[in-house]
């Protein structure tokens, strides 16, 4: 390992923080000395209707399997992010949004917000909504989406909120999973000043959703979309007729509060349940300790709310900490390669929050683009979703923060609702692309493939030993699969699928994904869903599809395809392939290197291995490894001599 430069805990924020690096000691220590006293504490940042007695019912073994949190407590999550901060704070702007015009931008307060959600909530009950029943969203991000989940939070509805880059296969499958009775959607969204047809898109999703009765559409460019008369109806219409008041339903701790589909590395996304009790105290937790938040603090998270992040820190952690909340429409890159730090400049952000994938784009643009603009307001910067290799840790700290901002690397997934491992502005000292080490009550643990604990410096398998409130709960539908995918690897933990390195002074390193799922952009993908659209076409016979390194993108998507014995390989096949695939799963999916194969190199047993692929797809040839047991070697010089070009 070469020479790692460490950044000191700024005096000034050690002063400021939450906690410094003696009170993070402290709270970790107390967690083991007194885990019920520590979690009850950790609930008392929520308003609760009835206050928890059962704090913590937990068992990874299979004999005994269950996750409870505060079991016995009673809370609403739109109060807790919304009603409670009325009477100190009801004039304190909650969401600021930027369009994706640049010239646009508005203001809700929290007395505005808090309207809206409960005529959305009205209009929702009107039309048959009941607590427990499911409901989609696919909205742009403009403040409806944080209305819509709200709305479905205060009466007891379970929403499931679909990323607007999601193909119209990919919405009718997660609707169908669930089984919604309702979408939520938009005519139109406007990204980067392109039009997404959000309406016919669910149009088209709904031919296989018989299940839907009703859709409610949100107008935000006003164009003209096709509706079907008795299931479809504009917002507009419906809003005036109802009540700006809603009496939040009560709910148990453990009731759903959102399922959130994500790609494994078999089979179709699994719907992550997250709950009501632990998620919300999660979410406020991390936001308030790893951000060192304080209420009306100005925070710009710019994750779409289509993913955990936008759950997590765009709405819930945010609004449950009295926060003004940054809403952004657009892309970094449009009109220019200025606009994040032009936001920033216009509303005076001053903590940012944004994914890797996006600082190495702005850092291929140079300097000048950042340099252009003041960004004075920021104090603190963070990432998520990918690792951050240390060349753009360093751009991001020199050259956006100028060496002001400490930058928190928050590791998680969309399983663990909130960030697990994460520097602490006031508390940590850090090391440019390491998330650091825990935060209190996370408890980490390195194994090798046997399962065998590791200890000290070293790199292994990242599984967690013990809950935290924010843990999902379940696979919507399929309890025996979340046992199955996360606890059984490792009998008695949980395994989060991620490799990492622990070093000399205890801070880790996640290498990435172990499992076969790949990391674009910051967007989870299974190699096996991309694979299953690939077949789906019908000049190909079989597919197989891994990750390798992108300079942009953390990982890009590599593709190996053989045809079928009657199709000829050609240019044309391969941009048919890749507008498929669009097609089938979402733009974010496209394939980046296509490479068609007469034979793929597979054991005796007719097992794929992917290991040789991935060496091929990255160009290290030099490591090939055995291929003697393969079936026939020779496969893989035909690979090695026709390896497609990496954009
Ligand atoms: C996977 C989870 C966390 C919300 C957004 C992504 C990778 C996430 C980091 C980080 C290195 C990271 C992991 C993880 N990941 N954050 N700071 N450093 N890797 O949520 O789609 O559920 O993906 O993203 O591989 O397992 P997700």
């Amino acid at each position: 390992m070469s020479e790692v430069e460490v950044f000191p805990v700024p005096a000034e924020w050690a002063k400021r923080a939450h906690l410094d690096q003696a009170a993070y000691e402290a709270a970790c220590r107390r967690v083991e000395a007194d885990p019920t006293g520590f979690w009850t504490d950790v609930a008392r940042r929520l308003d609760w209707m009835t206050f928890p007695t059962e704090i913590k019912d937990v068992s990874f073994n299979k004999e005994d399997f269950h996750i409870r949190w505060y079991g016995d407590g009673i809370l609403n999550v739109s109060v807790n992010c919304l009603d409670r901060h009325l009477a100190t704070r009801g004039d304190q702007t909650a969401i600021i949004w930027e369009a994706d015009d640049p010239h646009i931008s508005t203001k809700l307060t929290y007395k505005e917000l808090h309207a809206r959600v409960c005529r959305m909530a009205n209009v929702l009950k009107a039309k048959g909504v009941r607590k427990g029943d499911r409901v989609t969203i696919y909205l742009p991000m403009i403040p409806d989406a944080a209305v819509a989940m709200l709305a479905c939070a205060r009466i007891g509805a379970v929403h499931s909120v679909v990323f607007g880059g999601f193909s119209p296969d990919s919405i009718a499958g997660r609707i169908q999973d669930c089984d919604s009775k309702l979408v939520i959607t938009a005519d139109e969204g406007l990204r980067g000043g392109k039009v997404v047809p959000l309406k016919l898109n669910v149009d088209e999703a709904l031919k296989t959703c018989p299940g839907v009765t009703d859709v409610i559409v949100i107008r935000r460019t006003q164009a003209e979309v096709p509706m079907t008369a008795g299931r479809d109806h504009f917002y507009s219409d419906l809003k005036d007729s109802v009540s700006d008041r809603c009496d939040p339903e009560p709910m148990n701790a453990e009731d759903p509060l959102f399922i959130l589909y994500t790609s494994g590395s078999t089979g179709k996304p699994k719907g992550v349940l997250h709950t009501t009790g632990g998620y919300l105290a999660w979410a406020s937790y991390t936001h308030e300790l790893v951000f060192d938040y304080r209420p009306g603090e100005v925070f710009w998270c710019t994750a779409d709310v289509g993913w955990v992040t936008g759950h997590s820190y765009v709405v819930y952690g945010p609004l449950a900490n009295a926060a003004t909340t940054v809403i952004f429409e657009g892309v970094p890159n449009y009109p220019t390669s200025s606009r994040f730090w032009e936001v920033c400049d216009r509303h005076q952000v001053e903590i940012f929050y944004t994914a890797p994938t996006a600082i190495r784009a702005l850092m291929r643009e140079g300097d000048a683009p950042v340099k252009a603009t003041s960004r004075k307001s920021i104090r603190l910067l963070g990432t998520v979703g990918e690792p951050i290799n240390p060349e753009a840790w360093l751009w991001y700290h020199r050259v956006v923060g100028e060496e002001r901002c400490p930058i928190v690397d928050t590791w998680w997934q969309t399983e663990t609702g909130a960030t697990l491992m994460s520097p602490l502005p006031g508390a940590t000292a850090l090391k440019p692309g390491s998330c650091t080490k825990p935060l209190p009550g996370v408890k980490p643990q390195l194994v090798d493939a046997d399962g065998k604990v590791l200890e000290g410096a070293i790199n292994g398998n990242l599984c967690l030993t013990d809950s935290w409130p924010g843990q999902m709960r379940t696979v919507y539908g399929d309890h025996q699969r979340f046992f199955d995918t996360y606890f059984s690897t490792y009998p008695g933990k949980y395994f989060t699928g991620d490799g990492a390195r622990r070093d000399e002074d205890g801070y880790y390193w996640i290498t990435g994904r172990v499992d076969d799922v790949i990391n674009v952009s910051g967007h989870r993908l299974g190699t096996a869903e991309i694979e299953s659209a690939l077949v789906g076409h019908d000049g190909v016979a079989e597919a197989a599809v891994v990750g390798y390194p992108h300079e942009i993108k953390g990982q890009g998507i590599y593709c190996y395809v053989t045809l079928r014995t009657d199709v000829e390989p050609s240019d044309s096949i391969r941009a048919d392939l890749r507008q498929w695939v669009r097609r089938e799963i979402g733009p974010f999916a496209a394939p980046d290197v296509i490479q068609f194969a007469p034979g793929l190199p597979k054991t005796r047993s007719g097992k794929i291995m992917r290991r040789i692929l991935r060496k091929i797809a990255e160009d290290d040839l030099s490591n090939l490894g055995d291929t003697s047991t393969l079936a026939d070697p020779a496969v893989v010089d035909d690979l090695v001599k026709n390896r497609g070009h990496r954009r």
